[in-house]
């Protein structure tokens, strides 16, 4: 058997690296030259830990290859990028463009599964585009789409761990995908329809965002109220039927902070919780913004000077090193388009940045005036508070003040 996989990323590459370990012949496709020739030196060029050990000399070693062409096989995976347009419509042209270089190659008995995450319908349309091209292979060939859920961090375990939802366009497809999966995972596979399939990664993703909102529009109102947010969700978690996540500085990353577009994009005027999840969390960030130049002003007023800012944390969520999306970076852009200078950047996850200058942690904590914390990361745990020189915006509940 060889397993065919399109996009060699953080998702792909681990997922051709566990297939490989299994002793399955894995052709790895990616239109990187860059991705192709650093997998085939066994040299992985994201970091994911135990990846590069795994490619280099553990047991995948020998049975994945990267190319930038395909081949003929037996299972080919789609695992390309999914972003979302300026219009914040969904972008599945990389999963069009895979797909038409793989249908060259299909043969009776094939399996085609989709991984990308996707809007509904999308499996059904490739699908299409399949028989269109190669109509002789209607009903000769297994498509399904079954999505991925892992955490970064943690991949290789989860990969294999996790439950997985696989959803045919019929199901003879979802059987013969429920077979593949099992050659490597170890979590249960619950077969459902395509459609199905493809709105539950979407649904898991924005539920998150819905609870997320919930939280952060609980620390608008209370900010104005005068309670503290971090204290009453505290409290109201008690109840044994409540569980409010924490407030931060907005949502990001490449799938909470996007995938409930897709739902929203097509079903506009039936998804107005989910939209409005998103505008609460985006509006978040504004807000944070705006919290830090009215502090700005007010620190002005009184001192008649202006004040050296820290803003603290550039990531998208607590220590990793990751800024897609981060509203963290979102709110520093736009405290530093209305003001220059005397502002220090903390990211303690990266060394450099293209466009900010870092400063280390503590060395921002003691010159600044002003601290905002834009994400909880352990190492600002170990700051003291502030004191009375200092003012100290928490809006991610690093001192939960
Ligand atoms: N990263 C995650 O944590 C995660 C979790 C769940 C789901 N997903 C979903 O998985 C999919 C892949 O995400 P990722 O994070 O691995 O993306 P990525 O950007 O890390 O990797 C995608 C790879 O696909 C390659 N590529 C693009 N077009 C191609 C084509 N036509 N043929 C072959 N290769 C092509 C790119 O060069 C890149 O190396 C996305 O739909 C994403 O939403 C990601």
């Amino acid at each position: 058997m060889t397993i065919q996989i399109f996009g060699l990323g953080y998702i792909g590459l681990p997922t051709a690296a566990i297939i490989a370990q299994h002793g399955i012949n894995v052709h790895g496709v990616d239109v990187n030259p860059v991705v192709v020739a650093a997998i085939n030196r066994g040299e992985p060029h994201i970091y994911e830990p135990g990846l590069s050990e795994v490619l280099k000399e553990g047991s995948a070693y020998g049975f994945l290859k990267a190319s930038h062409s395909p081949i003929e096989a037996d299972v080919h995976l789609i695992v390309v990028p999914t972003p979302f347009k300026s219009n914040l419509e969904p972008d599945i042209s990389f999963v069009e463009a895979a797909t038409r270089s793989v249908i060259p190659f299909l043969k009776n008995g094939d399996v085609y599964i989709l991984e990308s995450t996707s809007p509904i319908g999308t499996t059904e349309k490739m699908a299409e585009l399949i028989f269109s091209l190669r109509p002789e292979l209607k009903n000769k060939i297994s498509i399904a789409y079954c999505p991925e859920r892992v955490l970064p961090g943690n991949v290789l375990y989860e990969l294999i761990n996790n439950d997985r939802v696989i959803g045919g366009i019929d199901d003879q497809s979802t059987n013969q995908v429920v077979d593949f999966y099992k050659t490597f995972v170890k979590g249960e596979l619950h077969k459902t329809n395509c459609r199905t399939a493809e709105m539950c990664k979407l649904t898991e993703n924005s539920s998150r965002d819905v609870q997320i909102a919930f939280a952060n529009e609980l620390s608008l109102i209370c900010n104005k109220a005068g309670i503290n947010v971090w204290e009453l969700i505290d409290l109201a978690n008690k109840h044994p039927r409540v569980n409010i996540l924490q407030p931060g500085s907005g949502v990001g990353g490449h799938c909470i902070a996007v995938d409930p577009y897709f739902i929203v994009a097509a079903y506009p005027n039936e998804s107005r919780l989910i939209g409005t999840a998103r505008e609460i969390n985006n509006y978040k960030a504004f807000w944070c913004a705006e919290k830090v130049e009215n502090a700005r002003l007010q620190f002005k007023l009184t001192h008649g000077r202006d004040p050296i800012i820290a803003m603290m944390g550039l990531a998208f969520k607590p220590n990793i090193d990751d800024l897609r999306e981060a509203p963290a970076k979102f709110i520093t852009q736009k405290v530093m388009q209305s003001i220059n200078n005397g502002i220090l950047v903390v990211e303690p996850n990266i060394k450099e940045h293209d466009v900010f200058k870092l400063t280390e942690y503590k060395e921002a904590y003691k010159k600044a005036d002003i601290i905002a914390y834009l994400v909880a990361h352990e190492e600002f745990k170990s700051l003291p508070y502030g004191g009375k020189d200092k003012v100290v915006l928490d809006f991610c509940g690093v001192f939960k003040k």
